[in-house]
């Protein structure tokens, strides 16, 4: 495929969506052809979806999983896959890894299950490139609260402890593929994140120009 597949990946509040806008405007600044998107959510039978993950009622881990594996394929279907293939750079606030890390942090299911999961439900779709925002459960709770004025999602509240865990599953996933996840220290200030960021896009695009 000739464009290039971005994905942001990090605890909640670890600062992706203000990276994903940044990345998102220097890349149209530059006169590139920019798809932004997100997960859950981004299509409009995503965003349904979405909103029966963050607000409907609990349900189990494997319907938890499905759900967000049928977000993420047709997502792919139809909105990352047309974009890559007419050259874009597609940036996507979430994707796969997010599945792995939060539901496999869950240990209710195993991490390669969700993963294989999520890998049938994209035609085995990896991005080129992954930026994890390393964030500690602690700032990732306080960012989040003070986001939504103090009013946390279903998910949100599972509390600190889960998110640790998330971020211990992400550090493994970056393990086992360090050529496609770069680690950013989230806490640093957010225009010394884009600059690196930048850089390493830049450089993807030379390589492949
Ligand atoms: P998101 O909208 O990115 O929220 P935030 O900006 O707080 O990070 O994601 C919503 C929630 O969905 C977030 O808590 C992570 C969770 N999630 C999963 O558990 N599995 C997944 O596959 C995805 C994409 C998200």
């Amino acid at each position: 495929m000739a464009g290039l597949f971005i994905s942001f990946e990090g605890g909640d509040g670890s600062g992706k969506s203000t990276q994903v806008d940044l990345l998102a405007k220097a890349l149209a600044d530059a006169g590139r052809d920019v798809v932004v998107t997100r997960e859950p959510g981004g299509t409009a039978m995503g965003a349904e979806i979405r909103n029966l993950l963050l607000h409907g009622d609990d349900m189990g881990p494997r319907a938890e999983a499905l759900l967000y594996a049928a977000d993420r394929s047709h997502h792919v279907q139809s909105k990352i896959r047309p974009a890559l293939e007419r050259g874009a750079v597609v940036v996507t606030d979430r994707f796969l890894d997010s599945s792995v890390a939060y539901q496999g942090a869950a240990r209710e299911l195993g991490t390669e299950e969700v993963r294989d999961l999520s890998l049938w439900a994209v035609g085995g779709l990896l991005p080129d490139i992954t930026f994890l925002l390393d964030v500690s459960a602690y700032v990732s709770a306080e960012r989040a609260a003070a986001r939504t004025g103090g009013k946390l999602d279903r998910l949100e509240r599972a509390g600190a402890e889960f998110h640790e865990a998330v971020r211990e599953q992400y550090r493994l996933l970056a393990e086992r593929e360090p050529e496609r996840f770069h680690i950013l220290d989230a806490s640093r200030a957010p225009d010394d994140l884009a600059a690196e960021i930048g850089g390493v896009v830049n450089r993807l695009i030379e390589e492949r120009a």
